[in-house]
């Protein structure tokens, strides 16, 4: 089966490779995505890769991917810990979204143990560093291939 899979970045993930590297690793965005890239290419997954800044920007996102996604692996960065739209536009697209994170959120500053988005995702992965994004990839495949 043929998917189509948005990976979405939130606020500051365009800085990854320069942003703090001792907690975030040393790899760009765009080296990141082309290397999702050649992975869902071998299990014949389309992925579309968007990043931004902007809380409204993030949500015509997740908007817009209702028309063509069957999933979305999300990295909400800070937003993860303050955004009710976002949480809102995660519920209301009828997704499926996995949570991702860089870095193990549990184990940082007590503002990023919650996040308002776990609850309304098929599920999270963090701590991984770039491996998370690939984690929560085949998670979400085998989630949307057990769900059709
Ligand atoms: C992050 C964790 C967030 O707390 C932080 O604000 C980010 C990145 C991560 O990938 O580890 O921007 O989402």
């Amino acid at each position: 089966m043929s998917l189509s899979i948005m990976i979405l970045n939130g606020p500051n993930l365009n800085l990854l490779g320069t942003r703090e590297p001792d907690i975030y690793g040393h790899d760009t965005l765009a080296a990141i995505a082309r290397d999702l890239d050649t992975h869902a290419a071998s299990v014949d997954v389309e992925l579309r890769h968007f990043q931004a800044n902007g809380e409204g920007q993030l949500i015509d996102a997740i908007q817009d991917a209702m028309q063509w996604a069957d999933g979305v692996v999300f990295n909400p960065g800070g937003y993860t810990h303050t955004s009710v739209a976002i949480r809102d536009a995660v519920a209301g697209s009828g997704l499926p979204v996995v949570e991702a994170h860089l870095s193990n959120v549990h184990a940082r500053e007590p503002f990023r143990h919650t996040s308002l988005l776990s609850a309304v995702c098929v599920g999270v992965v963090g701590g991984f560093g770039r491996d998370s994004y690939f984690m929560a990839l085949d998670g979400l495949i085998k989630h949307i291939q057990s769900a059709s």
